[in-house]
C-alpha cells in the first residue's frame, strides 16, 4: 500500500519509514524538516500547522502527496514540559490533527493517530495497569495532553460525521534509534548518557517516577499491525484506541544505573521536585492491542537501554 507519515522525520516516523519500505510498501512523508537520519524517506517540507491548508484532493499546503491508502499522523510538537512552558504548541499540534484529518476526509484514507499515555494523567490508581478506558479530559495534566485527548475526540468526530475509519495509538516514552539528537530534543535517555559520560549530575525530575518505557521496534511492529487492520477494515480495531507500550514499570532513577552501567561510568544523581504536567507513574495495560492483532512487546527495558546507549554514536 502507499502510506503517508506526517512526521516522518522524527524518531517514530523513521524507524517506520523504514520498516515500511523494507515490507515493501511505498511511502510519501511529510514533516516540517528534512530527515536527518536516512535520505530513503521522500519528505514533503510542510508546516501542518499552518491554518488554513489546502488539503485538497491529493495535496497538502504546497506538497502534492497523491492518493495513499493510509495516513499515519506522527506530527507534533512532542516534549509535554515544552509544552507546558509553550501551550501554543498545543494549539499548533491540534492544528496538525484538523489538516491531516481533513486531508484524509478529502482523500477517503483512514487515519492512523498517534497519542500519548498523557492523556491519564496522575489521577489512576499506582499499581494498576492502565486500560485505554482510563483517559479522562477533567484530569489533563498538560496541555499536551488536554490536545491529544481533543484531537482523539476529533478524530471519533470524523467517523460520526463522515464514516473515516481512524484507531488512536497512544505510545508511552519510546527510545531505542534516530532519537539522540539532543539539540532538536531533550529526550531523558539521551540527556542522562551525555551528562554521566562527561561526569556531570544528573537531574532526575521525581523521585518515584516509575514509567513504562518501550523499545521503538516494539512500537514500529505494533504500529503495523494496527495499520495492516485499520486499512483491512477490521470491526475490532476501526474506530479503536489501543496502549503500544511496553506494558511494565521500571523507575526513571533505575534508568539512570542502567545507562551509566552501559557505559562502565558511575552517575552522580540530583533529585528535584517532577515538574508540573508530569506524569508520575504510568504502566499500560496491552491485553486489549493483543487480542485485537497480537501485539506482543519483545524488549524489556533492562535489554533495550544498554542496547541503545551501546549502538548510538560515541559523544
Ligand atoms: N516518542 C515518545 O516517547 C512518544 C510518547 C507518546 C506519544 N508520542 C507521540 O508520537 C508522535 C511521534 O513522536 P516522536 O517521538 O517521533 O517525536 P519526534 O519529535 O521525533 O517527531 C515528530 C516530528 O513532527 C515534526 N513536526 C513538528 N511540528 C511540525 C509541523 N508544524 N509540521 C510538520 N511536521 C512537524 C517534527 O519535525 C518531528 O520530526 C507524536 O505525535 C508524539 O506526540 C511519542
Amino acid at each position: 500500500m502507499r502510506v503517508l507519515i506526517t512526521g516522518s522525520s522524527g524518531q517514530i516516523g523513521t524507524n517506520l519509514g523504514i520498516a515500511l519500505l523494507a515490507a515493501g510498501h511505498e511511502l510519501v512523508g511529510i514533516d516540517v524538516r528534512a530527515n536527518p537520519w536516512t535520505s530513503r524517506i521522500q519528505t514533503h517540507v510542510v508546516d501542518l500547522s499552518a491554518m488554513p491548508l489546502d488539503v485538497g484532493r491529493g495535496r497538502i499546503g504546497p506538497a502534492e502527496i497523491g492518493e495513499v491508502d493510509a495516513v499515519v499522523h506522527l506530527a507534533a510538537h512532542a516534549k509535554v514540559h515544552a509544552l507546558v512552558e509553550r501551550p501554543l504548541g498545543a494549539f499548533e499540534n491540534h492544528a496538525m490533527v484538523t489538516n491531516v484529518l481533513e486531508f484524509a476526509r478529502l482523500n477517503h484514507a483512514p487515519v492512523l493517530l498517534a497519542s500519548s499515555r498523557e492523556v491519564y494523567g496522575n489521577a489512576i490508581a499506582r499499581g494498576v495497569p492502565v486500560p485505554e478506558t482510563a483517559a479522562d479530559f477533567r484530569a489533563a495534566p498538560s496541555p499536551y495532553a488536554a490536545m491529544k485527548l481533543a484531537s482523539e475526540g476529533l478524530a471519533a468526530s470524523y467517523r460520526g460525521c463522515f464514516g473515516m475509519p481512524f484507531a488512536v495509538i497512544r505510545f508511552s516514552n519510546v527510545y531505542g534509534r534516530f532519537d539522540h539528537d539532543l539539540a532538536r530534543l531533550e529526550r531523558a535517555i539521551w540527556v542522562f548518557r551525555d551528562r554521566i559520560a562527561r561526569d556531570l549530575p544528573v537531574t532526575v525530575y521525581g523521585a518515584d517516577k516509575v514509567l513504562d518505557f518501550t523499545h521503538v521496534d516494539d512500537v514500529v511492529a505494533g504500529v503495523q499491525a494496527t495499520l495492516t487492520e485499520l486499512v483491512a477494515g477490521n470491526p475490532a480495531v476501526v474506530g479503536e484506541t489501543f496502549n503500544l507500550a511496553h506494558g511494565s514499570g521500571f523507575p526513571l532513577i533505575g534508568v539512570v544505573d542502567l545507562i551509566a552501567t552501559a557505559i562502565g561510568r558511575k552517575a552522580e544523581l540530583r533529585i528535584e521536585p517532577a515538574r508540573p504536567g508530569e506524569v508520575t507513574w504510568y504502566v499500560a495495560d496491552v491485553t486489549k492491542a493483543h487480542r485485537a492483532f497480537g501485539y506482543t512487546p519483545r524488549i524489556p527495558v533492562t535489554e533495550g537501554i544498554p542496547r541503545a546507549v551501546r549502538d548510538a554514536p560515541p559523544i
